[in-house]
């Protein structure tokens, strides 16, 4: 049988960034996010006793060593739990352009998780999606629930899986997108989370972790946006004062990733609302309402060193959208 689904990437307003076990990426906190309308990740997985051997295609080619490997893990997970040792073809191709510096573990995590369980033959609920998709990457399992998500960390692998705070259309926010280089890592996430640790500001992170996942389900239950957006960003500067602060430190930033956040607490000075979240990368995400994301995007694509910016509302879930 081969299946394809669907899966959009996402954005956290509070971070993942450090894990309580890495084998199992059980996080060393709960995080909150939002599924991105466009960016997503559309894979087909087909189990066939022809298959001499396993072939996996990312965006056109076969994919590198390292990302087969990884691949190649979880399609052995699944299979383990299905109980079948058919070989598979895995095709999967990101709607954003390589290179955007978009992760695409998240999505693409998500979609082989949904479409390889279900050509496998089983019939896994959400949570149960969800905590698989997070042992292939750990952010993966906010991108099965629909729209506005929270990872509940949990202290074993059965308690640890993301469900749905809000539905997409529940609140009218998007993200922008500014694209300002590539992000062609040298540290990737999974070695950043492993060093998190050592960072001197880690355990104060932690530490305030459960008061502020509190606080900004409040703003969001409220739909408050200046609370959720102070939240979002100062929790975003929280957590890369770790990353820069760790051994070896992670800098992720490029000077345009500084001018882009002047430029957004300038605009919200003049009064267009709007704040900034970055993730393990030097592309900055701007957060705003529905009514000002026009006027907005006008303003962001007039600054010096931006590459594209791309445009996301809160989306759904994973989806299987074929069988065949
Ligand atoms: C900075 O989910 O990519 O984007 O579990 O090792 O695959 P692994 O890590 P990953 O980490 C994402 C880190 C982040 C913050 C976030 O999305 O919460």
């Amino acid at each position: 049988m081969k299946t394809t689904a669907k899966a959009p990437a996402n954005i956290a307003f509070i971070k993942y960034w450090g894990k309580n076990n890495e084998k199992l990426r059980l996080p060393a906190n709960s995080s909150i996010s939002m599924n991105l309308s466009g960016a997503f990740t559309t894979t087909s997985v087909e189990f066939d006793e022809r298959f001499k051997k396993d072939t996996f295609f990312l965006n056109d080619v076969v994919a590198k060593q390292e990302e087969a490997n990884r691949i190649s893990k979880h399609i052995d997970l699944i299979r383990s739990i299905a109980k079948i040792t058919t070989r598979a073809m895995v095709v999967s191709k990101n709607n954003f352009p390589k290179g955007v510096g978009i992760a695409s573990s998240a999505s693409g995590f998500a979609a082989l998780t949904v479409a390889a369980s279900k050509a496998a033959g089983l019939n896994l609920s959400e949570k149960e999606l969800s905590i698989l998709a997070r042992l292939g990457s750990g952010s993966a399992c906010r991108s099965i629930p629909d729209g506005f998500v929270e990872w509940k960390m949990g202290n074993s692998s059965n308690k640890s899986y993301a469900h749905s705070l809000f539905e997409p259309n529940y609140w009218n926010i998007y993200d922008l997108i500014v694209v300002v280089g590539e992000n062609s890592k040298k540290v990737s996430s999974t070695e950043g989370h492993a060093i998190a640790e050592s960072s001197p500001f880690y355990k104060t992170r932690i530490v305030g972790m459960e008061e502020k996942i509190k606080e900004i389900k409040l703003a969001m239950k409220n739909r408050d946006f200046t609370r959720f957006g102070k939240i979002l960003e100062a929790e975003a500067v929280n957590m890369h004062t770790v990353m820069m602060t760790s051994a070896p430190p992670l800098y992720y930033w490029y000077p345009e990733t500084l001018n882009v956040m002047a430029k957004v607490i300038g605009f919200r000075e003049r009064g267009i609302e709007c704040y900034f979240t970055i993730d393990a990368g030097p592309n900055v995400h701007v957060i705003c309402q529905g009514k000002n994301y026009l006027k907005l995007k006008r303003k962001i694509l007039g600054i010096d060193g931006i590459k594209s910016v791309l445009i996301n509302k809160a989306a759904e879930g994973a989806k299987i959208i074929r069988n065949e």
